[in-house]
C-alpha cells in the first residue's frame, strides 16, 4: 500500500468535507470550464477522490455524457459511490493506478490536486494525453506557492495544503514541499510539451493554478 492509499484510506470522510467546502467549488467550476466539454462527451477524472468534481462535470456533459472516476484508494471511491443516493449522479468508478489508466478514447481528462502525488508525473501526464488523443483536452489543477508579496505569510499555509493533497511520511517537511513542487512542475512541463491552445489561470490569490491544453 502506498503512502497516499493509507493516508486517504484513513481520512476519506474528513477529506470529503474539505473537498466540498464552498470556496473550493468555484475552482472546480473553472477546472471543468477549461475542458470545453459538450453534452454527450466522455470525461475521465484521474485521482477522483470522493467525487467532488462530479456535479460540475455532469452539468457540462449532461445526462448522455459519461463520467469515469479513477482512484487507487478504495475508501475514497466508497465515499464517492455514496453520492448518487444524495444527488442522482451516475458515474463509472474504477479502482486503478491513474498513472496507467485503463481507459481509452475519452474526450477530456481532469486531474485536480493529484499531480503532486505521482512518482513520475510526466509519464502520468503522457498516459492522460494518450488516453484522449489529438484534439482532446487535459486540465491540471494544483496548489502552489503564491508569487504575491502580500501572500508571503500565507505561504506557510501552503505547506499544510501540500500535506493534505500529497501525503508522505518519509521526507522532512522542507523536502516534502520541494518534492511536491518538483512534481507539479514536471506535470505542467509535460502538458505544455504535449498540447496546444493552452490556458493558464490562477485562483485564490495565486495559491491555485490551472493549466489546460488540447493534445496535439
Ligand atoms: C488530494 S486527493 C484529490 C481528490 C480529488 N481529485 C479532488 O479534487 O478532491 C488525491 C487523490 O488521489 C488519489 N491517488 C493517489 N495516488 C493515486 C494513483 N496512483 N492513482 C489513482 N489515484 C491516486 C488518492 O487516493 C486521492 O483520492
Amino acid at each position: 500500500m502506498t503512502d497516499a492509499q493509507s493516508f486517504y484510506g484513513r481520512w476519506a470522510r474528513v477529506y470529503d468535507w474539505v473537498a466540498n467546502a464552498p470556496g473550493v467549488a468555484s475552482w472546480r467550476d473553472r477546472g471543468a470550464d477549461s475542458l470545453a466539454l459538450a453534452p454527450g462527451d466522455t470525461v475521465v477524472e484521474m485521482g477522483c477522490g470522493t467525487g467532488a468534481n462530479v456535479p460540475v462535470l455532469r452539468e457540462r456533459v449532461g445526462p448522455t455524457g459519461r463520467i469515469v472516476g479513477i482512484d487507487v484508494t478504495r475508501a475514497m471511491l466508497d465515499r464517492a459511490r455514496e453520492r448518487p443516493a444524495r444527488t442522482g449522479e451516475t458515474v463509472h468508478y474504477v479502482q486503478a493506478d491513474a498513472a496507467r489508466p485503463p481507459v481509452r478514447a475519452a474526450d477530456a481528462v481532469l486531474a485536480t490536486f493529484v499531480a503532486g502525488i505521482f512518482e513520475d508525473p510526466a509519464s502520468a501526464v503522457d498516459a492522460w494525453c494518450d488516453s484522449v488523443g489529438p484534439g482532446g483536452r487535459v486540465a491540471l489543477l494544483n496548489f502552489q506557492r503564491s508569487p504575491s508579496a502580500l501572500a508571503a505569510p500565507l505561504n506557510l499555509a501552503f505547506e499544510g495544503f501540500v500535506r493534505l493533497s500529497a501525503p508522505g511520511t518519509r521526507l522532512s517537511r522542507q523536502s516534502h514541499v520541494s518534492a511536491f513542487e518538483r512534481r507539479v512542475r514536471a506535470a505542467r512541463e509535460r502538458l505544455t510539451e504535449r498540447t496546444v491552445a493552452r490556458r493558464y489561470e490562477t485562483m485564490a490569490g495565486g495559491f491555485v493554478g490551472l493549466l489546460s491544453g488540447t493534445v496535439a
